[in-house]
């Protein structure tokens, strides 16, 4: 045995084909079983795929590259928790394709922004930062009020995520374009539809604009992240639950 081994130590390539292997079967017992979700990932009460108004908001993010400069995990430490509120969960961002976690933090982590500011304030901050942080470095996004949001391949975008694994329904894709429409008015015939085809949605104007914009669709999703989770001892405004 012993010599047998010999001969593996003095020949570099056998020793690598060996080494190759053995690392193949470690990788592969511990790194399959993970690409089946529903193993690795704890269903949360409450977590909802995004309605079509936030997905094109979550869109808006990604193209400006939002991500550059604000992470979306608030980390298990005690200094995060105390800043940003609960740790994030697995479930949170598992209808996220690409997941926006990211490390890179010029800016605060955002994964629980939603509800801690008004729209107004989402408003007056998208258009100059300044205005309402006046030490901020944060660029102006100004033009997001001016386009209106583009809904054209809205359906298709809820299609090609179901097939990446989010539960959207064929109701759901089927109305997306005018789910989209109503979530950014504050009075919609559709308004009870979309309630019923999703739990918990805020549905008003929110950049102030009658036209629907890509601002209305962007703090329609920064309104949304974090808040989705039902999550026990915690109220997404901050307070400790009590008696549970
Ligand atoms: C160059 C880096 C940078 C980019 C790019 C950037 N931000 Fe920021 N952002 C900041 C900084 C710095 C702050 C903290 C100061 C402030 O509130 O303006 C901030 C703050 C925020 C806040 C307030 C967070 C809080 O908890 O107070 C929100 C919401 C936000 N940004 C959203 C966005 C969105 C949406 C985009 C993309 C359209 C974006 N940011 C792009 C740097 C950036």
């Amino acid at each position: 045995m012993l010599k047998k081994h010999t001969a593996l130590e003095k020949n570099s390539i056998l020793m690598l084909i060996f080494v190759v292997i053995t690392i193949s079967i470690g990788g592969i017992i511990e790194i399959v079983p993970l690409f089946r979700m529903e193993t690795t990932i704890e269903p949360v009460k409450g977590v909802r795929p995004y309605t079509p108004l936030e997905l094109a908001g979550y869109n808006v993010y990604l193209r400006e590259g939002c991500y550059n400069c604000h992470s979306q995990q608030v980390r298990p430490l005690r200094d995060e928790v105390e800043r940003y509120g609960h740790y994030s969960l697995a479930a949170e961002s598992m209808y996220d394709h690409p997941f926006q976690w990211g490390s890179k933090r010029t800016g605060p982590d955002l994964a629980r922004v939603g509800g801690k500011y008004s729209d107004l304030w989402h408003v007056q901050h998208m258009t100059r930062p300044q205005d309402v942080v006046p030490e901020s470095i944060m660029p102006a996004y100004a033009h997001l009020a001016k386009k209106g949001v583009n809904l054209a391949d809205i359906g298709r975008d809820l299609e090609a995520l179901r097939m990446v694994g989010v539960p959207y329904t064929d109701e759901q894709i089927a109305n997306a374009y005018n789910d989209a429409m109503a979530q950014a008015q504050d009075e919609s015939d559709y308004h009870d539809g979309l309630a019923e085809r999703y739990s918990k949605v805020n549905m008003r104007n929110f950049d102030g604009n009658a036209n629907t914009t890509e601002l209305d669709a962007l703090i329609a999703y920064l309104q949304v992240l974090g808040t989705m989770a039902e999550l026990k001892d915690y109220t997404h405004d901050g307070t400790k639950r009590s008696g549970e």
